[in-house]
């Protein structure tokens, strides 16, 4: 089995930002309200002719640049998205002729806010097997656009944004361990109802505004410490280290109350940890994707690190890995 590595990331993030301030005047909230419960202070908002491919290209396109591989030479292309431009076909697809990777399997993968851990995962078998000798990973999302902008229980918490990493085989170092969870009996307490097979488009449907996020946050905050505290226990112990060994947790952004309760009974200290939720709130998929790219701009990834990515979302999905950097 190859060793598989991340070579190069990339992201993109809307121009247009929606602070605090400006969601006081859409709901009965404030920035207070929202900064002491969630830590965020501003989100991205897509333009009117914005969807997840055209965020999930630019991201690509960034990635791509920093290793210097050619589009037309990438084997796989893997986009984790639960907001896809269309039901079908995949947005991986779209990505791919966009970006003049003719030579690429391409596919989407659905496991919400854990979307880019799982991903990475998978494309790290098709290189480590040599199915592919490189993978194109990509979380990319446009939550506004199922988000109900009346109902402030959510529209606080979520905003738009991609990012991409190249993974490839490595001589050291790379993907050490990773551990991967599911538990589909929790479904109700994240989703979006209609818009499937299951319950259609329909007059009704939209009436009841069933075409956007459904969120019992309280046990969702629980269930996202205990899942997310034992991915990380599991993936380090696999990994054959001890938490005092990973120099930087990038944990899925989506409350930084989680992330505090998380880390402490992990026993690793906040400044080993990496945060952009104030600036872009919960991206779903291509939250740890972004943090993981700005935590790298900001060289607070250095070669040689442990690092641990630590993800949880609606399934429920979880899944942690160690990467060597
Ligand atoms: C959603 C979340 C921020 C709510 O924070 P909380 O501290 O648990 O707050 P509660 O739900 O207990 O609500 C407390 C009060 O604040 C109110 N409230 C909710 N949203 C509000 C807002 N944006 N502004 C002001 N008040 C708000 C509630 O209506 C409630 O009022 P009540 O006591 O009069 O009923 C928190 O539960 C959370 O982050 N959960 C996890 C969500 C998540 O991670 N989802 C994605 C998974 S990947």
């Amino acid at each position: 089995m190859k060793r598989v590595g991340i070579i190069g990331v990339g992201k993109y993030l809307p121009k247009k930002i929606l602070s605090n301030r400006d969601l006081e005047k859409m709901v009965d909230t404030s920035d207070e309200w929202i900064t002491t419960r969630t830590g965020i202070k501003q989100r991205r908002i897509v333009a009117k002719e914005e969807a997840a491919s055209d965020l999930a290209i630019k991201a690509a396109r960034q990635a791509l640049k920093k290793t210097g591989i050619k589009p037309q030479n990438i084997d796989l292309i893997i986009v984790a998205t639960i907001t896809p431009d269309m039901q079908f076909p995949a947005t991986a697809t779209l990505v791919q002729n966009r970006l003049g990777a003719k030579d690429a399997i391409a596919f989407d993968l659905s496991a919400a806010c854990a979307g880019f851990i799982y991903a990475l995962i998978v494309a790290q078998q098709f290189i480590a097997r040599g199915t592919s000798k490189n993978a194109l990973v990509i979380g990319s999302e446009v939550l506004s656009s199922i988000t109900d902008w009346q109902d402030r229980n959510t529209c606080v918490l979520f905003g738009d944004g991609a990012a991409a990493a190249v993974l490839a085989e490595v001589k050291s170092g790379g993907i050490v361990s990773a551990y991967l969870g599911s538990d589909g009996s929790k479904t109700d307490l994240l989703m979006l109802p209609a818009g499937g097979s299951r319950l259609p488009a329909s007059r009704q449907t939209i009436g009841k505004k069933l075409h956007y996020i459904k969120m019992e946050g309280n046990e969702l905050f629980r269930l996202a410490v205990k899942l997310m505290l034992e991915a990380a226990q599991i993936a380090i112990k696999r990994a054959g280290l001890q938490a005092k060994d990973i120099d930087l947790v990038i944990p899925h952004q989506a409350n930084v109350r989680i992330i505090s309760a998380m880390i402490k009974r992990l026993g690793i200290p906040r400044e080993k940890v990496y945060l952009n939720i104030q600036r872009y709130g919960n991206m779903s998929s291509a939250s740890l994707a972004t943090a993981l790219c700005e935590a790298v701009e900001e060289g607070r990834v250095k070669k040689g690190d442990y690092i641990l990515l630590d993800g949880f979302g609606a399934g429920l999905v979880w899944g942690a890995c160690v990467i060597k950097w």
